[in-house]
């Protein structure tokens, strides 16, 4: 099997679900050797997916839900966050960075994900949902300190 292990989770779309979000993904992705500084980005990618979920996906409706799957193979972190909400009409506008549908949003949550993961993808469709496909190698960063070298 390509996968040492895999989780999934479903949480009611209110804000206090963010931080649920994050703090149970970085648990999950810390059994391979991410950096602190790994973990966090992987944090901040997940509270701006799931944010997004919340806030335009259900556009604050609090009883609706949202779905993780995450998978680790032997070095990454593979996540899939998921919404049955409104959908995206134009994802490459979407994208672009500065751009939102909300003139009091900075627009900058997909660029948070695209520069903090290695791979990310956005699939949606108006009236059904959106799914976020992200993943993240693990070993990448700097080397840990060692006395001998
Ligand atoms: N799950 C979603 N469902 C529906 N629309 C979405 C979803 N995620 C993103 N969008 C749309 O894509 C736009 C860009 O998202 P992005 O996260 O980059 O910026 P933002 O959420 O508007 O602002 P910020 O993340 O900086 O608070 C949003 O304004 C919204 O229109
Ligand atoms: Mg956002």
């Amino acid at each position: 099997m390509k996968y040492i292990n895999q989780m999934k989770l479903e949480f009611l779309s209110i804000p206090a679900n963010v931080a649920f979000a994050r703090v149970t993904v970085a648990a999950f992705a810390s059994q391979l050797d991410f950096t602190l500084s790994d973990l966090e980005e992987i944090k901040v990618a997940v509270s701006e997916a799931v944010g997004n979920s919340i806030i335009h996906g259900y556009r604050n409706l609090p009883d609706r839900l949202i779905r993780i799957q995450a998978a680790l193979t032997t070095d990454s972190l593979e996540l899939r966050i998921e919404d049955d909400g409104r959908g995206i009409k134009d994802i490459k506008k979407a994208l672009e960075p500065a751009f939102s549908t909300d003139s009091e949003r900075l627009g900058l949550g997909f660029v948070f994900m695209q520069s903090f993961m290695d791979s990310f993808q956005v699939d949606s469709t108006p009236g059904h949902g959106t799914k976020v496909i992200m993943s993240k190698r693990a070993g990448s960063g700097t080397a840990p300190f060692n006395p001998e070298q």
